[in-house]
């Protein structure tokens, strides 16, 4: 259980003291808000009654009061002898609606899944047969890929200011095959995994089939918070931590160079390894886009896939890391089961050896898709948004309304979406909504509307 300092639980709760009503009322839901924003992790200790009064700046009277509501409706914990606990009351920890599947016309935006290049899918996929004569020769067993695809992604990284070998690559069936075998080989019970909340719902579900300890650090539309990852590292010892600095799904948010090193100094001091997974790293939809900044150092492992930029049924990705670390991966038993056919790397190969055209298009999509789902929903009134700088998503923050209960109105509409405690470690999240923008406008457009139908239902 992480303990908080009266200084971080303060700076969790915000502006609170702006909220209407009387002290106590306003610091019991500010401290509800934060929770369910994410902010103040599910079992996070309390501090004193006494320091808190003093960091919150009000009596001793007030913080009693206030933490008493919070008691008596289920959001604290309290053991005698060990102080409170923040927890969840039984009405709020709702999961993702149940989604009906059973009826047709139903609009699916629970998948943050671009659509397929065909023409260029379906040329590369010849030019790959006609190339795979060399494959009955070369490739008997699943081995760490293709050596040409080794190549090529190894060239990538160098070209993009990680220098980079091919011994350094493992192609994997995915990166969520990726992050199977890394947690499967990292992973030590005995400490948690760092994660953020928001992130990517696939991870979520790996790290939780391990019966993975998991310590949440916040990110929003604005990004991450520094001093709570930093204290959050230092308290719980995290022995890996799972990061999306790149249009983390589903905030979008970019993490700032000066975090990224941050992060890989924390990784070295504190004995952790940081899985950095790049999924999105190409759906940068600012104009220009920047170059990429990797999230790089001794103690970081980069996953990475096609699953974005081309699609997700090619199911190609991997690992990069030391070439020892990628050894000892290849000598997992879980490690051919989780490799990809070599006609499918061919093919990656194929579309990744020029994949300008193929970005440029899926960026100016994804862009026009983003500007025309944001222009749908501004000045709504029920939700705020901030467009994202890249990524797939639109994150929600609804104002009047349950997540959970609004995406179940929509699914009876023919709408399906998911709710932030998809997202979330620690099932909060509970305002939030996330509206992919993977659909083509007319799609987008009928959504919004059903959105809009449940809104007033
Ligand atoms: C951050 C992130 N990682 C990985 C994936 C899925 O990757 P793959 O299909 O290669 O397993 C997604 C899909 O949305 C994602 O958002």
């Amino acid at each position: 259980m992480r303990e908080a300092s009266g200084a971080g639980f303060a700076s969790g709760l915000g502006a609170w003291r702006q909220l209407p009503g009387p002290l106590t009322g306003a610091l019991a839901a500010a401290i509800r808000t934060a929770v369910l924003d994410g902010r103040i992790p599910v079992g996070t200790r309390l501090p004193s009654e006494r320091s808190l009064a003093v960091t919150l700046r009000v009596s001793r009277g007030t913080v009693v009061t206030a933490l008493a509501t919070l008691r008596d409706s289920g959001w604290l914990h309290t053991r005698h002898g060990s102080g409170s606990a923040i927890q969840l009351p039984p009405d709020v920890t709702d999961r993702t609606a149940p989604w009906s599947t059973s009826h047709g016309g139903v609009l699916d935006l629970t998948r943050a899944v671009p659509a397929a290049p065909h023409t260029a899918y379906l040329k590369a996929s010849r030019r790959a047969v006609q190339r795979s004569a060399t494959l009955l020769v070369d490739a008997a067993e699943p081995d760490a890929g293709l050596p040409q695809l080794r190549e090529l992604l190894a060239d990538r990284y160098t070209r993009q200011g990680l220098p980079t070998r091919p011994e350094q690559i493992l192609v994997t069936a995915g990166a969520r095959a990726a992050l199977t075998l890394l947690v499967d080989h990292l992973a030590d019970r005995s400490r948690p995994i760092l994660v953020e909340s928001p992130t990517y719902h696939g991870a979520l579900g790996i790290l939780r089939r391990r019966h993975a300890r998991l310590a949440a650090v916040p990110v929003t539309s604005a990004g991450w918070d520094a001093a709570h990852l930093s204290r959050t590292v230092q308290a719980a010892r995290p022995k890996l931590a799972y990061l999306t600095p790149d249009f983390n799904n589903p905030t979008g948010a970019l993490m700032s160079p000066r975090l990224r090193t941050t992060v890989a100094d924390l990784a070295d001091r504190h004995d952790m390894t940081v899985v950095v997974d790049e999924t999105l790293c190409d759906l940068d939809l600012r104009v220009p886009a920047d170059p990429i900044t990797h999230l790089a150092g001794a103690g970081v492992i980069t996953i990475g896939s096609t699953s974005k930029l081309v699609w997700g049924g090619l199911r190609v990705g991997w690992i990069r890391a030391d070439a020892s670390r990628i050894r000892e991966l290849q000598l997992n038993p879980l490690q051919a089961r989780l490799s990809p056919p070599p006609l499918e790397q061919l093919i990656a190969c194929e579309l990744l050896s020029d994949p300008h055209e193929l970005l440029r298009d899926r960026r100016d999509r994804l862009r026009a898709q983003r500007d025309h789902l944001a222009t749908l929903l501004a000045g709504a009134g029920y939700w705020s948004f901030t467009v994202p700088p890249g990524g797939l998503c639109l994150w929600l923050r609804l104002h009047n309304v349950g997540a959970t209960a609004l995406a179940t109105r929509a699914a009876e509409l023919g709408l399906k979406l998911s709710a932030g405690p998809a997202f979330s470690a620690d099932r909060t999240l509970t305002p939030y909504l996330r509206i992919p923008f993977t659909g083509t406008p007319e799609d987008l457009t009928q959504a919004v509307g059903v959105l809009t139908q449940a809104m007033g239902r």
